[in-house]
């Protein structure tokens, strides 16, 4: 995820451009960079690091004149955060300029063949071939930019929203999109661009929003132009007025960022196996995974480090790993590993867990499994981040910045990227069946369809929450590949509600938590169909004669529980090694409604940090 902002019109843009960054630095803020035409030049600055550090930097380094011009805040996807890989970037003849959100996936074929025809890179962009790549186009026939980008585009695989001008003709800006946002405010014969609405709110109430698929050419004393990018068609720009003030637009009209992370579940799961799972082919590839296949296949076994939500992944992962590769997996709390005496061979794989990239222990874990020989395998999600450099090698789970200190969307790609490493290693090792294969592949593919529609458990876990929201204690039970999430539900709980919660493996509950339980207690049993369901069954019912309140996660259409449990929350169904992934949905809905009715600060929960980068 990236910001973008762009401005046409009679006002100076700098100051226009500069405080939209600002406001999109949610959506990613590991480097930043402008461009202005100031009638004679382009003014280009971009800088790793905040926007305010870019600031600091252009007011130094160009003058910032200029009634036009372009900003990004980056999200690194592809190339580390740093200088050159900053946007804006500029095509080879040094007329073209473009800001981009998203991903290009065939980036390096065109690179390639760009290379070819004699262009030159200085970054490690896709969105660098993607500006020279228009330029080609372009200048091949002559055309004007907006054709030519838009010939372009048809060119291009993966995701963006756009923003390009042309030095040479700059009382144009040209914009697309396919799959990331885009948003155009229209005031008096100007134009501002963003990703959302927050960097024109207090300049214009009408805006149009780009549906995918569609381009737009704004120009100066003419009106705003919309087609379709694939057969030119026009389309009717549908302008809408805006009703929401900068907070909520922000947050993409949600109240909390915790609950925007929820909903963005589908769509990042898609981003997460987005080029990498290729369930038609039968195939899945990552190159961090493909430049390495010989340690992964010849690992003796897998040993799994993190913290927190990530180490609830890697306890999914464990049982993915054993059922689907038949590799023996370990899974640890880094805190612990970093400190004991561990054994560790050169014949270990470590796969470090970590959203931010830069939790203390995790990072000081790692470099002591380096120390004594490992190959080390991280799964970040922020590009650059101290985990993803210090590895020898890994995969991003790109889930886009996550703000809300309860970790959520990153639990979700965490377990997609792992699983799609197990599959990996189980097509190789064959260690499952061709169908079981292709049926698990074909499953993950449709992943963000079933999320999507486990998030509609949003109106009851809303019911049940004003049921318990005054409890003071939980239970949290699960088996197999559910136990972990039963532990992700519990401190889902605790961090945002401060309710006392306990996550249980469900046949557990018989060696302890069950003298907790009276009419008092909500036990949240998380009972899917596939799996060890007649089990579950079995610990409600103990649940039951022990009279506490029974939250039964099922799935949709399960009679059974439904006439044993005081409430049910309905998924979709799916096979039990999938499950975490629809599971774990209606749980963080559910402490996020509860913190809600008790008016915790859902976002920043006391004591609490995003990312611990002290030990
Ligand atoms: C903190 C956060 C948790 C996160 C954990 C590990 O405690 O509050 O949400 O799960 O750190 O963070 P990491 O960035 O390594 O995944």
């Amino acid at each position: 995820m990236c910001g973008i902002v762009g401005y046409i019109g009679h006002r100076e843009a700098y100051p226009i451009v500069i405080k939209g960054l600002k406001r999109l630095e949610y959506r990613g803020y590991d480097s930043a960079g402008l461009v202005l035409y100031d009638g004679a030049d382009l003014k280009l600055s971009k800088t790793k690091g905040k926007v305010s550090d870019l600031e600091a930097k252009a007011t130094k380094e160009i003058s910032l004149n200029g009634t036009i011009g372009i900003g990004h805040t980056r999200w690194a996807t592809h190339g580390v955060p740093n200088d050159v890989n900053s946007h804006p970037h500029v095509s080879n003849s040094g007329n073209l300029v473009i800001v981009h959100n998203g991903i290009i996936e065939n980036y390096e074929p065109l690179k390639k063949e760009l290379i070819k025809r004699g262009y030159t890179f200085k970054s490690d962009t896709d969105t660098e071939v993607l500006v020279n790549l228009i330029e080609d186009v372009q200048k091949k026939d002559n055309l004007k930019l907006g054709k030519a980008v838009q010939l372009a585009l048809n060119q291009v695989v993966g995701a963006y929203a756009i923003c390009v001008f042309d030095k040479q003709k700059p009382d144009e800006i040209v914009v697309a999109r396919l799959g990331s946002p885009l948003a155009i405010g229209i005031g008096e014969n100007e134009y501002f661009i963003a990703s959302d609405a927050s960097p024109f709110i207090e300049y214009t109430s009408n805006a149009i929003y780009l549906e995918d698929e569609e381009m737009a050419i704004v120009r100066l004393h003419k009106s705003l132009k919309i087609r379709k990018i694939k057969d030119d068609s026009l389309v009717d720009p549908y302008i809408q007025e805006l009703q929401m003030n900068l907070e909520q637009i922000e947050k993409g009209g949600y109240d909390h960022f915790m609950l925007k992370e929820i909903y963005e579940q589908p769509s990042v799961i898609k981003d997460t196996y987005r080029g990498r799972l290729h369930a038609n082919e039968g195939m899945i590839k990552m190159a961090g995974v493909e430049d390495n296949i010989e340690k992964f296949t010849n690992a003796h076994r897998i040993l799994i480090i993190a913290c927190g939500t990530s180490w609830h992944a890697g306890l999914v992962a464990e049982y993915i790993f054993e059922e689907f590769a038949r590799i023996p997996v370990e899974v640890e709390y880094a805190s612990e590993f970093r400190y004991r005496n561990p054994i560790i061979t050169d014949k270990d794989v470590v796969i470090a867990i970590s959203q931010s990239g830069e939790t203390a222990d995790t990072l000081a874990a790692i470099k002591l499994a380096k120390e004594k020989g490992a190959f080390v395998f991280g799964v970040c999600n922020v590009v650059g981040s101290s985990i993803s450099r210090e590895s020898h090698a890994g995969a991003y789970t790109h889930a886009g910045p996550e703000i809300g200190v309860a970790s959520t969307k990153a639990f979700t790609t965490q377990i997609t990227v792992l699983t799609m490493i197990a599959l990996r290693l189980a097509k190789i090792k064959g260690t499952l069946s061709k169908t079981e294969y292709h049926t698990y592949l074909s499953e993950l593919e449709m992943m963000p369809e079933k999320v999507q529609e486990a998030l509609l458990t949003n109106e009851v876990t809303k019911e049940i929450a004003s049921v318990y929201k005054n409890a003071s204690n939980c239970l949290y039970l699960g088996r197999g590949y559910n136990f972990p999430v039963a532990l992700e539900g519990a401190l889902k709980l605790k961090e945002i509600s401060y309710i006392h919660a306990e996550g249980y493996p469900a046949a557990e509950m018989k060696h302890g938590p069950i003298a907790l339980i009276d009419e008092q207690m909500p036990v949240v049993v998380i009972a899917p169909k596939q799996g060890h369901y007649d089990k579950v069954v079995s610990n409600i019912q103990e649940i039951k004669s022990r009279s506490g309140k029974i939250i039964a996660v099922v799935t949709k259409g399960d009679e059974q529980v439904r006439a044993l449990a005081d409430h049910v929350i309905e998924i979709p169904e799916s096979s039990d090694p999938l499950s975490p992934l629809l599971t774990t949905i209606p749980l963080q809905l559910l402490s996020y409604h509860i913190a809600v009715m008790r008016g915790c600060n859902v976002d920043q929960p006391r004591n609490l940090a995003k990312s611990v980068t002290v030990e």
